[in-house]
C-alpha cells in the first residue's frame, strides 16, 4: 500500500514509519525540518513539507495513497499535565488538524484512515475489563481526543474506512516520561500515580508502533492498542524498581495525585483495558506482555 503518516518523526511514529516500511508499504511522511526529513529518509520513507491545517496542500500531498494515518500531537509532558496551557497546541492538532486530515484525506479518495487515540477516555471500573463497548467519559482535557475520534467516525460515514488506536500510556526508550521514571528510580524514588490497586492501561511504544502497520487492514472501527496484562499501580510501581535496580525508599504521588482531580483523570483511573479485539482482528502481538518485560527491556536499551 501507499502510507501517508503524519507525526511519523514523534516517539511512536519513530516506531510507526519503520515497522511500515518493513511490512512492505510505500511511505510518504510529513517532516517539518530538513533533519526531520534526513531521518525519515534513512527509515526509508519519503519525507514531504506541508502544514497539518492545510487542507489544499494536504489532499495534493495525499492523492494516489491508499492510506492516511495521523499520529500528530503534541502532548504535554506528565510534568505538564497540570497547566491547562499546555494542552493547548495537542488540542488544536487534535480537533483542528485532525478535522483537515479527514477533509484532505476524502477530497483525495484516500480509501483509510488510521487516527491515533488513547485508552485513558475510559470510565473508572476498578478491576472490571474494559472493552470497546464501555462508553467514554467526556472529561475536559480529552476533549481533543474525542474531537479526533469523532473525525475519524466522519471519514467512515463518508464512504471511507476509519481505525481510531487507543494505544495505552506509551513507555519505552524515546518517551520523555519513561525516561524521566527510570532516572528517579535509579534514585530511590518510584514515580506511582494513583491508589496502589487501580490498573493503567500501558503500551510500549514499539509494540505501538508495530500496531500502526496491523491496522491498515482491519475492518473500521475503534480498538485498544495496550499490552495483554495491564498491571495495578503497586505492579507497575514494583516492575519499575525491578528494572531500574534500585529499591523505592520513597513512593511518589501515589494517592496524592488524586488530589489534582480532572488534570491528572487519565492516570488516576483504575483502567483494566483489554487489547483482546485488536487481537482477534490482526496478527499483532506484544513483544512486552506487560510492563515487566517492557521497563526491564528500556531500562537495559537506556543503559546500552
Ligand atoms: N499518551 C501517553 O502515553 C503520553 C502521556 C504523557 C506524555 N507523553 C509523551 O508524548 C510523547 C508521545 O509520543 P508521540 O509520538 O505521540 O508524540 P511526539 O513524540 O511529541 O510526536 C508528535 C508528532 O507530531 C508532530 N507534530 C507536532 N506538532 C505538529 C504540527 N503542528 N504539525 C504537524 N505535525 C506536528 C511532531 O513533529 P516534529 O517531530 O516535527 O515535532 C511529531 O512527529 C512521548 O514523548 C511521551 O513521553 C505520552
Amino acid at each position: 500500500m501507499k502510507v501517508f503518516v503524519t507525526g511519523g518523526t514523534g516517539a511512536v511514529g519513530s516506531h510507526a514509519v519503520p515497522a511500515l516500511v518493513r511490512a512492505g508499504h510505500s511511505v510518504t511522511a510529513l517532516a517539518r525540518t530538513p533533519e526531520k526529513a534526513a531521518t525519515l529518509r534513512a527509515q526509508g520513507a519519503t519525507p514531504v513539507t506541508v502544514s497539518l491545517f492545510d487542507r489544499a496542500g494536504l489532499a495534493k500531498e495525499f492523492t494516489g495513497h491508499d492510506a492516511v494515518v495521523n499520529l500528530a500531537t503534541a502532548q504535554p509532558s506528565i510534568t505538564q499535565f497540570l497547566r491547562a496551557s499546555a494542552w493547548r497546541e495537542t488540542t488544536r492538532i487534535r480537533t483542528k488538524g485532525s478535522a483537515t486530515v479527514v477533509d484532505a484525506a476524502l477530497d483525495a479518495g484516500v480509501g483509510r484512515l488510521v487516527q491515533e487515540s488513547v485508552a485513558m477516555l475510559y470510565p473508572d471500573r476498578g478491576d472490571r475489563w474494559i472493552d470497546e463497548s464501555v462508553p467514554v467519559d467526556p472529561y475536559p482535557i480529552a476533549r481533543g481526543n474525542l474531537a479526533a475520534e469523532a473525525s475519524a467516525r466522519r471519514f467512515t460515514e463518508a464512504g471511507g474506512g476509519g481505525v481510531v488506536l487507543r494505544f495505552g500510556l506509551f513507555y519505552g526508550p524515546g518517551a520523555r516520561h519513561s525516561e524521566q521514571m527510570l532516572g528517579l528510580a535509579r534514585h530511590h524514588v518510584c514515580t506511582a500515580i494513583g491508589p496502589p490497586g487501580s490498573y493503567t492501561p500501558l503500551i510500549h511504544m514499539a509494540d505501538a508502533g508495530a500496531a500502526v502497520a496491523h491496522a491498515l487492514d482491519v475492518p473500521a472501527g475503534t480498538y485498544n492498542v495496550v499490552d495483554d496484562e495491564p498491571l495495578t499501580t503497586r505492579d507497575s510501581a514494583a516492575a519499575l524498581e525491578t528494572a531500574a535496580g534500585a529499591r523505592a525508599w520513597l513512593r511518589v504521588p501515589g494517592k496524592a495525585a488524586l488530589l489534582f482531580g480532572n488534570r491528572v483523570a487519565s492516570l488516576t483511573r483504575s483502567l483494566r483495558v483489554s487489547n483482546a479485539r485488536f487481537r482477534d482482528a490482526t496478527a499483532w502481538a506484544p513483544r512486552y506482555p506487560s510492563a515487566r518485560e517492557g521497563w526491564a527491556a528500556t531500562a537495559s536499551a537506556l543503559r546500552g
